[in-house]
């Protein structure tokens, strides 16, 4: 366990004892739309309601709801995955789609590329298998140097992580780069787990899932609810397995985890039926809201003195350098601004130490106003 950490929700405890204290903290470290002010639409929330109502109150099949399991391969087949409902596992979040897929392929001594900086429980996950996370360098424009990918590669290298949209930096891979990853993944014979849980929250250019390069290659594709449907709080993710034969061990074994845990929230399972069935505006009218967010977010960060911020293309995250002359470490700097300011971040080694350092994450979810007021307060403190 010693290496076990989430930085996201570690600062928290400073930012708590600060506020028991009698201090107002601006929140601006958790990736959650429903602690802004959205909420997943009526008629999903309905739908919840109408499935606890109507008695769906028990333990589904450990792969999930049938009828889900179609819509999810019917939603990731239109972004180029050729998967069948068979290939869908329905899980208790990404989060738990992530432990179960790394639980089955990493063994002791095993390496895993990560995309660096990098979601956190990426490597918690590897580490607590008795793995290495070893990043590669991923900047914030679309490229990827492949050759840098390359040399990292050894004999105990076993797979491949993607995050696209990425988390913290916002960056989103176009075809290109992916079918860079997907033919080094295959020269290696390495899995690609592709985490698309923002794939709906992109601001630019349209996206392109893993699957329009992927071919037959060993893809296991994680999504979920909580970002793009807004139900964090409900707890709803899965696994598609790509065709390809070299992921038959796998269509074994994480069925038999699936049973180990039993089953995923049942009443949920029909409110993401709903999600995907149902109307879908309410998805452009949330990336509408964030994009004026983002805007003003960078606008603002990039007036300040010595801080630099790319512009993210998707997800809702900025990713700003620091000036590490001033502020050598990024957790002071973010304890510092908490302290003194009010303002919770996260400090980007959290997000792993090689490419995360010397950086801060900044959830750009809350109203104008508040990030208003919020940029406000890193301006004084910056300055
Ligand atoms: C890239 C990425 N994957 C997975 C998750 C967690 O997803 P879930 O809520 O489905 O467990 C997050 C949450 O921030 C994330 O950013």
């Amino acid at each position: 366990m010693a290496d076990v950490e989430y930085a996201i929700r570690d600062v928290v405890s400073a930012a708590h004892k600060l506020e028991a204290a009698g201090r107002h903290i601006d929140y601006l470290n958790v990736g959650d739309p429903v602690q802004f002010g959205f909420q997943p639409p009526e008629h999903v929330r309905e739908a919840l309601s109408r499935a606890v109502m109507d008695g769906h109150n028990y333990y589904t099949s450990s792969e999930g709801l049938p009828e889900l399991r179609d819509e999810i391969a019917i939603k990731e087949g239109k972004k180029g995955l050729g998967v069948s409902a068979d290939d869908v596992l329905v899980t208790n979040g990404i989060s738990e789609a992530l432990e179960m897929v790394l639980d089955s392929i990493v063994e002791e001594g095993d390496e895993v590329l990560l995309p660096g900086p990098y979601y956190p429980p990426y490597a918690s996950y590897i580490r607590l298998n008795g793995g290495r996370p070893v990043e590669f360098e991923t900047g914030p424009g679309p490229g990827i140097d492949l050759e840098s990918v390359r040399s990292k590669i050894t004999p105990r290298t076993v797979a491949i992580c993607i995050i696209n949209p990425n988390n913290p930096t916002g960056y989103v891979l176009g075809e290109r780069a992916l079918k860079g990853l997907v033919d080094l993944a295959n020269e290696h014979n390495l899995y690609i787990i592709c985490d698309e849980i923002y794939d709906q929250i992109t601001f630019d250019d349209s996206f392109a899932g893993i699957g329009r390069v992927a071919g037959d290659s060993p893809v296991i594709l994680l999504n979920g609810f909580s970002k793009v449907h807004l139900m964090t709080g409900w707890r709803l993710g899965y696994i598609a397995l790509g065709p390809s034969k070299l992921l038959d061990p796998l269509r074994g074994a994480l069925p038999k985890l699936a049973r180990v845990r039993i089953c995923a929230n049942t009443p949920v399972q029909y409110a993401a039926l709903e999600s995907l069935r149902g109307p879908q505006g309410y998805i452009q009218e949330f990336v509408e809201k964030l994009r004026e967010r983002r805007d003003l977010v960078v606008r603002r960060l990039n007036a300040m003195p010595g801080i630099s911020c790319a512009k993210p293309q998707g997800a809702f995250y900025t990713f700003p350098s620091i000036d590490t002359d001033r502020f050598p470490s990024d957790r002071d700097f973010v304890m510092g601004l908490l302290e003194q300011k009010g303002v919770l971040t996260v400090h980007g080694s959290g997000f792993g130490k090689k490419y995360g350092s010397g950086h801060f994450r900044i959830v750009y979810l809350p109203d104008p106003d508040m990030l208003e007021s919020a940029m406000d307060r890193i301006e004084e403190y910056v300055s």
